[in-house]
């Protein structure tokens, strides 16, 4: 039988600033503790089903901001600057479908991607850490110089190997934990700024 989960302060918090869920909560808190983002602001979200990451980052950038989601999955969006794609990131063609709709490079990447959880660990660290290498190789062609990305990371064998990689796409690299995720949860987040784009990138 499903335990009883007694909601906890931050679903309560989640609620009276008007966020649909308490993941909103973890990414409005990120933004404002790293200062990542400003009015106008171009942003790509990854992972972005049901929709609550869209809704902090469409208040965050503003009406002459421009928000694009990818999910394999259907989003709610409620603001005229957010346009859910709905399909997988690894196909080019709903990546290329996104940089069109930016129109632009981004300012700013967020990844909350997480693949179906099997509840085996290793298993599931090892899709999400698929999944996180496939949203930076995204970023990498996607961010301006000096841009910044925030990805949702779980702790496990590929962890280090992964840091590694956003250290050397990025001048800085911050692990964090937001106040905001549950006791005990494995989850961590990448906070990266000041892309360095690849002064001698592979030719496709
Ligand atoms: C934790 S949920 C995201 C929640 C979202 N940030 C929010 O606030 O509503 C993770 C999402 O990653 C998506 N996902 C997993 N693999 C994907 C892929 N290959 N391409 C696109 N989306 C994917 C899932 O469909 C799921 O909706």
């Amino acid at each position: 039988m499903a335990r009883y989960q007694p909601h906890d302060a931050y679903y309560w918090r989640a609620r009276e600033r008007g966020l649909p869920s308490r993941a909103a909560f973890k990414l409005d808190e990120l933004l404002a503790r790293h200062r990542l983002i400003r009015s106008g602001a171009r942003v790509i979200d990854l992972g972005c089903a049901p929709g609550g990451w869209l809704a902090v980052l469409a208040e965050a950038v503003g009406a002459r901001g421009r928000v694009i989601g990818i999910d394999l999955a259907p989003s709610r969006v409620a603001s005229p600057n957010v346009i859910a794609l709905t399909g997988d990131l690894n196909d080019p063609a709903i990546r290329a479908e996104a940089l069109a709709r930016l129109a632009g490079q981004a300012d700013l990447i967020t990844s909350d991607l997480s693949p179906k959880l099997t509840g085996i660990a290793d298993r599931d660290q090892a899709r999400s850490a698929e999944l996180l290498y496939v949203a930076l190789e995204f970023a990498r062609t996607a961010l301006r110089p000096g841009g910044a990305m925030v990805a949702k990371a779980f702790m496990g064998a590929a962890f280090d190997e992964i840091a590694a990689e956003f250290r050397r796409a990025f001048a800085r690299v911050e692990l964090t934990r937001p106040r905001a995720s549950r006791p005990g949860s494995a989850e961590i987040y990448l906070v990266a700024t000041g892309f360095k784009p690849d002064p001698h990138p592979a030719q496709a």
